[in-house]
């Protein structure tokens, strides 16, 4: 049995999703309710969830009492840069205190083995790209210094307690599940694929272009979007190591390839078949001109393989989704 936390969310559905694919028994611990999309008239994601804050410690006994867990999966979080600059408190408190009632709670019951989901945000404004795990962990806001932290009190568990970890650093997360019932939604969205995606859905006017004046062949800023479903698969595998590994470990999780904003509205212009409005604003604050994964460690060790790494197939899937949702 697995317990995800966070598996509510839009990445959380779909590690669930990859998990039950691979046989694997899967409670679910969240703020929110899983989704419960039908199939064919049938539940898609067909486990328990537990609906409760990390922080709530009798939940969390009554979730490890009640079953038997071989490892975590540990998703929950806030993850908004911006809020995490305005509101850096609430991010120590969910990120890092969650986080660490979590850890409390796995070693009262004597579950020793998690994947955590950590972010390309750790290395900041890298020097280098491809960037490999590594490079210098220089985080420029809360939200990445709260998963950097998470990351090393990783690291002390193991050496004290004997904790093994994988921690997998995202790249950026896109595009849904091929059945189009789970998919990218967040309230407030801030994600240029679904925000690019819901100017031809009418839900906004334009997609704001935030800096062209970066040292990129279009001037656009340039990340590395690995479709979720693969991401996801990332997870079945780390809890496949975790099963007799003797070493924690950290990988990055991307495509090794970076696009655009502009290349990604291109290429949803193309799949949409209209043209996107935008609008050109200054940089946001804190964004990395490039931010691509160097992926050969988690190809190597983990023997992990992207299926959809054409950006094309990637926003297919988000664009599936999304008119669903109308
Ligand atoms: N962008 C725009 N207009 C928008 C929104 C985004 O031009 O309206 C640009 C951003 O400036 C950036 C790119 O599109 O260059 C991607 O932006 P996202 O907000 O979609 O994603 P980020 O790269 O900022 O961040 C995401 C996750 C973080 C994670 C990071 C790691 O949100 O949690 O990837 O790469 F840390």
């Amino acid at each position: 049995m697995i317990l995800v936390t966070g598996g509510a969310g839009y990445i959380g559905t779909h590690v669930v999703r990859s998990l039950i694919r691979h046989g694997m028994d899967v409670v679910v611990y969240d703020r929110r309710p899983l989704p419960q999309p039908l199939l064919d008239g049938k539940p898609f994601l067909p486990v328990p969830f537990v609906v409760a804050d990390l922080a709530d410690r009798q939940a969390l006994d009554e979730t490890f009492e009640k079953y038997e867990f071989e490892a975590v999966i540990h998703l929950a979080g806030d993850i908004v840069v911006s809020e995490s600059v305005a509101e850096p408190e609430k991010y120590y408190l969910n990120n890092v205190g969650g986080g660490m009632s979590l850890l409390a709670a796995m070693r009262r019951y004597g579950v020793m083995k998690i994947v955590f989901s950590s972010t390309a945000a750790l290395f900041g404004l890298p020097e280098r790209v491809p960037i490999l795990e590594d490079d210098p962990v220089r985080p420029i806001n809360p939200y990445g210094r709260t998963k950097w932290m998470f990351e090393q009190m990783l690291d002390d568990y193991d050496r004290a307690y004997g904790l093994k970890f994988v921690s997998l650093r995202y790249f950026n997360a896109s595009g849904a599940d091929s059945s189009g019932l789970i998919g990218e939604a967040h309230d407030p969205e801030t994600h240029l694929i679904p925000l690019v995606l819901e100017v031809p859905l009418q839900k906004r006017p334009y997609v704001s272009i935030f800096g062209t004046d970066y040292d990129t062949p279009d001037g656009t800023a340039i990340r590395d979007y690995i479709h979720v479903s693969d991401l996801a698969e990332a997870h079945v595998l780390a809890v496949k190591y975790l099963r007799d590994a003797s070493e924690s470990r950290c990988y990055n999780l991307g495509n090794g390839r970076g696009h655009s904003v502009r290349e990604v509205i291109a290429t949803a212009e193309e799949v949409v078949g209209a043209s996107i409005r935008t609008v050109e604003t200054p940089r946001r604050p804190g964004d990395a001109e490039r931010l691509i994964a160097g992926n050969e460690r988690i190809i190597n060790e983990l023997s992990w393989k992207p299926n959809y790494n054409d950006l094309n197939v990637i926003v297919e899937s988000a664009w599936r989704w999304h008119k669903g949702q109308n």
